[in-house]
This record gives C-alpha cells, structure tokens and sequence, in this order.
C-alpha cells in the first residue's frame, strides 16, 4: 500500500462551504483514523494511545460513554459496537447531563469522553469528576493536545483534520469508525474470533471507498439534492430508525436543524405508535434508515403504517424500495451490519447541507450556535 501522507489542511479551496469541503473529506479523514491501526495478523486493532495493559482492558466489566452533541451520538453508536463485538454492557450519555447527576463511578467500568475539539466544558468537567472519584477515563479526541487530551489517562486521535464548520460531520464518522477500532479491540481480547475481527476489519477497510461512492454518485445523480428540495417546503422532518438506525436518524435530524433550521426530531421507530404517529400526516415527511438486515421486515411494515397515514417517506436502504413504501429512496452501498451507519450518515450530512443552502442559511456558523461550548 502507498503511504498518503497528504495533510488535511484547513483552507476551503474552491468548495463553496467549509461543511461541503469536510463532508468531501471523509474518505480521507477515515483512512487517517484507520492508519497504522488494522492489524490484519492478529484480526485486531492496534491502538497504542490506550496506555491500557491487556490485563487491565480484560478486567473492565462494561463501558460508558459520555460526549456533547453529534459527539454523544457517536458514542451511541460506539455504545451499539462495544456491545456487539465485544459483549460489554455499553451505554452512552449525554456529558452535560451526567456532571449534574452523583454518578456512581465504578473501579471496574472503562469510562470514554467523546470530543472533536477537546474542549467543550461539560466534557471536560465530567472527565474530572470521574476521575476525582477514580475512574479509568480514556478520550476519543480529534485535535491534538486538547485540554480533554491532555486531561485523560490515555485514548484514540481521530487525525481527522481541522473541522471549522460547526455541524460535525468528519469527526462523527471519524469517532464511530474509532469506536469500531477499539470495539474490535476488546472484543478480540475476549470472545471475538479470528473470522469475526477480519470481517470488521475488511469492513472497516472498506469503508473509505464507499464514502467516495456515495458523494460521486451523489455529484452524478443529484438524489439528495432533490429530496432536499422537497424537504425545505416543510415545517418540520421525522427522523426514524431502529438499533444502529436510531442514533444515525438523532444525528440526521440534528445536522437538519442545526444549519436550515428545519425543525426535526427523531425517534426509535417502534416509538413511533407510542406518540409521533399522531403527527404522521401529508405534511410531515419522515426519513427513515431501513437497511437490508434482519430487521428490514419490521423497517417495512413500519413505513407502510405511516404510508398509511399518507406521510411522505424518504428511505435510506441499501436496494430502491418499491414506491408503496417510499416515495424516494436514497440508495447507500452495503458494509457489514456493525458498521452501516457510518455510511448511512453520509446522505444525511448531505440533505442537511442541500437544504440550509437551498434557504441561503449561513451554513458554516449557524445562529445561536459555537463549534465549542467552551462555558457553561
Ligand atoms: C457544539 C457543536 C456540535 C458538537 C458539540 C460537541 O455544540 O455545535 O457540533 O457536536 O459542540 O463538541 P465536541 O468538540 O466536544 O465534539
């Protein structure tokens, strides 16, 4: 393999936007995370920043995740990996909210802070309440030298590059392809077998790629330029998905009304009948994470009740979905099952991005919001 040693740099070139220009960035961005790291001998993942000795990684009974914004996101779907491959009892929560509980901290519980930039202070100021009361923090950081870098007891560096804009959109990939690192990690320390950690590891290396065929399939056909079109006529976007699909439907909304300043709000899809399904009507539209796994048939029947209801559906899949269901369908290459959402949050950086330049948003610095909430 040819060594990229290509800096990611912070100057915005010819793309209109620094959100354009960093959602661009990820085929790159993923390759720098996943650099040195794929341990093809050993079907592992090497990751040398831990300062966790086998021994001590093997003893930690669970792992709890704690970030702001798409950062917490992330960590949800880190949460989902850990648990999966690893077979940890893993658990993901918002930092903000944790400083202000009397959290339990737990000897043998592996603690993570999640932060593009290092130094957001709800983050920073649960870090240093865990570790007032002896808990084992490690970081998931993407510039180097960060407060929250240099206040953690070891981690993973994203090496994503600088993010200017202020939505999060390498950094969110960039950090869930890092869980899947250190997910495979654990888990080959425990019960992951060799087959198992080379399949993560053949779809982790692939993922750079699909990144790349999703946004030139993107330049060629305009899908979600389209839909982004129809979606800016709107009040307001459900964002639907169920396991990975969830936290991937949290970030799509999330990107959506942070830079158009669409409202949208996201739910677990079996959610649905328990409250949102009173708002399903032609005017609120759902976008809706349906991949071709086991549990596409319950995906289905969800959208064919609010099909139903005669909601509009925008489906991301990974095969055209027949109109009945959806009335357009962004179509998204296939990975293995663990790591499809990486590659699922791409279309909805995309619509997001479509969108807020369709109203002349001021996409890079949204109102109201900071790249850092550096106080309280
Ligand atoms: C701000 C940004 C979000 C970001 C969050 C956490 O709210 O607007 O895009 O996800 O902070 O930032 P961090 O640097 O800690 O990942």
């Amino acid at each position: 393999a040819t060594i990229d040693w290509e800096i990611i740099g912070a100057e915005i070139g010819d793309h209109a936007h620094y959100l354009i220009k960093e959602i661009d960035e990820q085929p790159r961005a993923i390759e720098r995370a996943l650099r040195g790291r794929l341990n093809e001998r050993f079907a592992t993942a090497h990751l040398g920043g831990l300062n966790l000795s086998t021994r001590e990684a093997r003893e930690f009974r669970g792992v709890r995740i704690l970030g702001c914004g798409s950062a917490c996101y992330a960590g949800d779907l880190g949460a989902q990996l850990i648990e999966d491959l690893a077979r940890m009892p893993a658990a993901s929560e918002s930092a903000s909210e944790f400083r202000y509980r009397n959290p339990v901290v737990e000897p043998d519980m592996l603690y993570v802070a999640v932060s593009q930039s290092g130094e957001t202070a709800d983050t920073l100021a649960a870090v240093q309440e865990l570790q007032r009361k002896g808990g084992r923090v490690i970081g998931i950081v993407n510039v180097v030298g960060s407060t929250i870098a240099r206040q953690v007891d070891g981690g993973i560096y994203l090496h994503a590059g600088p993010e200017m804009s202020v939505a999060a959109t390498k950094s969110f990939t960039s950090t869930v392809s890092a869980f899947a690192l250190l997910a495979l990690h654990l888990g080959r320390i425990r019960d992951l077998s060799p087959t198992e950690g080379r399949r993560i590891l053949d779809g982790l290396a692939a993922l750079p790629g699909q990144i790349a065929e999703i946004l030139e399939a993107e330049r060629r056909t305009g899908a979600v330029v389209a839909v982004a079109g129809e979606i800016v006529q709107r009040r307001s976007v459900l964002f639907i998905g169920r396991r990975r699909g969830y936290p991937v439907a949290r970030e799509g909304a999330q990107k959506l009304k942070e830079i158009s300043y669409i409202h949208a709000e996201a739910y677990a899809s079996a959610e649905l009948k328990h409250g949102p399904l009173a708002l399903v009507s032609p005017d609120l539209p759902t976008v809706a994470v349906v991949p071709d796994d086991d549990l596409l048939d319950k995906n289905t029947s969800t959208l064919a009740e609010i099909r139903a209801r005669r909601g509009p559906v925008i489906a991301l899949a990974h095969r055209e979905l027949p109109t009945d269901l959806a009335d357009h369908t962004i179509v998204v290459p296939k990975n293995e099952p663990e790591l499809d959402s990486i590659l699922m949050s791409v279309p909805l950086q995309l619509l997001a991005y479509h969108a807020a330049v369709a109203l002349g948003r001021d996409v890079d610095r949204p109102r109201n919001l900071a790249k850092s909430v550096t106080v309280e």
